[in-house]
């Protein structure tokens, strides 16, 4: 079977409905292997100004005047499309990123999800009559931004698509995508699906290649309205200013250090697979991912003995051999993660789980580090790999001073049975996610996401985000 199905030539990219083959090339590898797997196009700043213009197209023609419940079917006969074609993306992905089979299928799901999600939610998005001036009537207007610009990770390729160019969509934005070049392909293979599932042509362009090229042109092209971001703090304050200059509204998701929160009178039985698969599912290599697990004193040793065991359980190994985890997605990301660790040589690691494979990939054994002081490191940056600390506290004040003391603010979660305290706490902590008794249970299409300090701003994921992708109009009549 090729990698790539759908008759998507080799190093295009897809503009105004055409795909378009480029002479610019990047060679892109297979994590799991180190060996090459494909060419990609490397995007330029004409492909970028190219697909804005066709972008433009579509918002003036059949796709601007689309109602939304039209709209909203064609999401709908997507998410159905994407779902009969779970195995293919999963197994592209799997090849692409590194991701274990389970998981790339999981996530190609998920991408279906939100396409049913916001294809439902399409033609339900409404204004509001607001009582005025006698002899006036006002009303509001949603209207999409236009072209809005999504600039994606390598983390989760379909699911970040799936909650911004779905939304944006629904919205009857025009989109234009830029992947991360390490993981473009199911990108790419989406687009194609969703144009033959009927989305018109020019709703959705995608331009691979480098950040620093092809995302450098869209994050600052003055032709779109609206940019949506996911990845690195430093990258989302150059998508911040650029987008200043063109005065555009700006959603960023940077990622965190997000704390479980673990109490004396907590369910550990139910805990457990949540502290550890929070912090090594996709590798650790999440922005949601779990990293800090802060223990009180009374279950401390208990929940170390636990999490020691499921640590020596997990196996890692190529991707298409569906383990606990896959590899990293690059040798440099196994370089930042690496160098993590061995910052971590004054700590005591408590338990490490095991390579398994003698293939050439970017392996990294995930990493349980205990009795890390709260202003370690490693307790304070984003490492973005399978590395989760272990912190003791004594109660409930210092839990939340240490909890909430890292520059982020995207999840945090509570374990313990004190409803009083559960409430407490989902006030006091700095988050955009608050979980009580789980973390990230069931996807969470239909909850806003987004954070608060570092973690970024704006929301996405849930019906909040289609208000992002929005922009509100008031119209004031005077009719005597
Ligand atoms: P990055 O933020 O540089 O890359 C994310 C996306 O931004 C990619 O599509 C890339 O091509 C694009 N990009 C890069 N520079 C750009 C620029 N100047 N203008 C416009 N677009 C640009 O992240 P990178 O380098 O892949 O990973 C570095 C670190 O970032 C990771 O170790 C991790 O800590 C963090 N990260 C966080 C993610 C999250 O989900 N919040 C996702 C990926 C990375
Ligand atoms: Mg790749």
């Amino acid at each position: 079977m090729p990698l790539m199905p759908f008759d998507i030539p080799p190093s295009s990219n897809l503009i105004g409905g055409d795909w378009i083959c480029s002479d610019a090339k990047i060679q892109i590898t297979d994590p799991s292997t180190g060996h090459p797997l494909t060419q990609i196009a490397r995007g330029t700043a004409a492909d970028i100004d190219a697909a804005v213009a066709a972008a433009q197209v579509a918002r003036a023609g059949d796709w601007g005047r689309m109602t939304a419940t039209e709209r909203g079917r064609i999401l709908t006969r997507i998410g159905q499309a994407v779902l009969d074609h779970t195995d293919t993306l999963a197994r592209i992905e799997a090849q692409d990123v590194g991701k274990p089979l389970t998981q790339a299928r999981a996530d190609a799901v998920a991408l279906a999800r939100y396409m049913e999600f916001y294809g439902g939610a399409a033609d339900k998005i409404m204004g509001e009559t607001i009582p005025y001036l006698d002899g006036y009537t006002v009303y509001t207007l949603r209207e999409p931004h236009g072209v809005t610009g999504h600039i994606i990770p390598w983390n989760y390729p379909m699911q970040i698509i799936g909650r911004s160019v779905g939304a944006a969509l629904a919205m009857g934005n025009s989109c234009v995508l830029k992947p991360a070049e390490d993981a473009c392909l199911t990108a790419l293979a989406f687009a194609a699906i969703a144009q033959k599932a009927g989305l018109p042509a020019g709703a959705l362009n995608v331009v691979t290649g480098l950040g620093s090229e092809a995302g450098a042109a869209l994050a600052s092209h003055p032709g779109v309205q609206h940019m949506s971001f996911t990845g690195s703090v430093r990258t989302g304050e150059a998508i911040q200013a650029a987008a200043a200059k063109n005065v555009i509204p700006v959603t960023l998701e940077l990622g965190g250090k997000s704390p479980q929160i673990v109490f004396d009178d907590a369910d550990l039985d139910r805990a457990l697979p949540f502290l550890v698969n929070a912090g090594v599912q996709n590798a650790g290599q999440t922005c949601s991912a779990s990293s800090r697990i802060l223990v009180q004193r009374g279950v401390y040793d208990q929940v170390r003995a636990r999490m020691v065991e499921a640590y020596n359980a997990l196996r890692v190994g190529p991707a298409l051999d569906d383990l606990n985890l896959g590899p990293l997605i690059s040798a440099r990301q196994t370089d930042i993660v690496t160098g993590f660790i061995a910052q971590g040589a004054d700590l005591t690691i408590a338990a490490q789980g095991q390579i398994v494979t003698d293939a050439t990939g970017h392996y990294v054994a995930p990493t349980l580090f205990a009795d890390v002081p709260p202003d370690h490191v490693l307790a304070q940056d984003e490492i973005f790999g399978p590395v989760q600390v272990l912190i003791p506290f004594e109660d409930e004040a210092e839990a939340l001073r240490i909890a909430n003391g890292t520059a982020y603010g995207l999840v945090a979660a509570i374990w313990t049975r004190d409803g009083a305290r559960q409430m407490r706490l989902a006030r006091a902590l700095h988050a955009g996610q608050v979980f009580i008794n789980n973390y990230g249970a069931g996807g969470g299409v239909e909850l806003p996401f987004g954070g608060v300090g570092k973690s970024g701003h704006g929301r996405e994921k849930g019906f909040e985000a289609l208000y992002g992708f929005s922009t509100l109009k008031t119209v004031a009549a005077w009719h005597g």
